[in-house]
């Protein structure tokens, strides 16, 4: 195959990325992503901030966007994201009584899935929601007021909204096997497993240094998958973009069969949400780079 998109295909994998409203317009860009990926997921456009600036008025045109654009050229879309701290209206995280944000929390997961019922692959329901260097839910509004049970809530409620999607929780820092964060989180998702608690995949946002994967990324994919969930690398990006850290990141999913599909947080450099780095695949010029051709070979 000639494209990330047709290459993964070829096992029954996605190769997506990010896409942003913002881009869609420039000519290269739209071309350089209609022609390589077959999966995308909003950068922006469907989280919190853009979605309900208000409580209950909604706004799905950013997102609309993006999805029209992924129908048109053969493209699935993971829903990202529906619960976060960040990009999160003010008019939420000062909620401090338990029954509002509860009530205010599950109408945003059920209009907004509701809203994309049937275009949406995947949701990560649940965006980082554990602290960093532990295995202990992070401060957040959600779990300040409603506590630990917070994230339950949010997947029993997405169920609900769209029973055909798939449920992901979404995190970083979470690659390596042995951190307390991977482990943190794995245990979440045994015992929603063992409770019938609904929950489909996991997703892993890679975002890498220099020195690329852990080199217990392959087991930590392994394990989660062993749960019984789907694992996909979920932002993927790699600072200076090393041909053989993206190589090495794609193998580690191509081994495990449960690992189903791999998106790159961004088409060009030259947008790159990581600012003066360049992790990505296509140049600021969107020349193919040595680590766009290492991840085609090893797809
Ligand atoms: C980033 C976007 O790329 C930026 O454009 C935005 O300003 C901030 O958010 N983890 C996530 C993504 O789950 O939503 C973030 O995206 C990057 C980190």
């Amino acid at each position: 195959a000639s494209t990330l998109g047709a290459a993964a295909a070829g096992s029954g994998r996605y190769f997506g990325a990010a896409l942003s409203t913002a881009h869609l317009g420039e000519a290269q860009y739209a071309a350089t992503a209609d022609a390589e990926f077959n999966q995308t997921t909003p950068e922006n456009e469907m989280k919190w901030d853009t979605t309900e600036p208000s409580r209950g008025s909604f706004n799905f045109g950013p997102g609309d966007q993006i999805v029209s654009h992924a129908q048109a050229h053969n493209m699935i879309v993971r829903g990202h994201t529906l619960v976060w701290y960040q990009q999160l209206p003010s008019w939420v995280s000062s909620i401090s009584d338990a029954t509002t944000l509860k009530s205010v929390m599950d109408n945003h997961i059920t209009s907004e899935m509701t809203h994309y019922k049937g275009k949406i692959y995947a949701w990560d329901v649940v965006n980082e929601a554990f602290a960093d260097g532990s295995s202990q839910h992070r401060s957040s509004v959600f779990q300040n007021v409603l506590g630990n049970g917070f994230i339950e809530e949010a997947f029993r409620t997405a169920r609900t909204a769209d029973p055909a999607a798939k449920l992901c929780y979404n995190d970083y820092n979470i690659e390596n096997w042995s951190d307390a964060k991977t482990q943190g989180v794995y245990n979440m998702v045994k015992d929603f497993k063992s409770r019938g608690v609904p929950i489909d995949c996991v997703g892993f946002q890679s975002h890498f240094s220099s020195s690329g994967p852990p080199s217990s990324f392959q087991t930590t994919l392994s394990n989660f998958a062993a749960l019984g969930v789907d694992v996909q690398i979920t932002e993927l990006d790699i600072q200076q973009a090393p041909a053989q850290a993206y190589a090495n990141t794609v193998q580690a999913c191509l081994n495990v069969a449960r690992c189903t599909g791999i998106t790159v947080w961004g088409v060009t450099d030259k947008y790159s949400w990581r600012s003066g780095d360049t992790p990505l695949l296509f140049d600021g010029n969107y020349s193919k780079k040595a680590a766009y051709t290492s991840v085609l070979n090893a797809l």
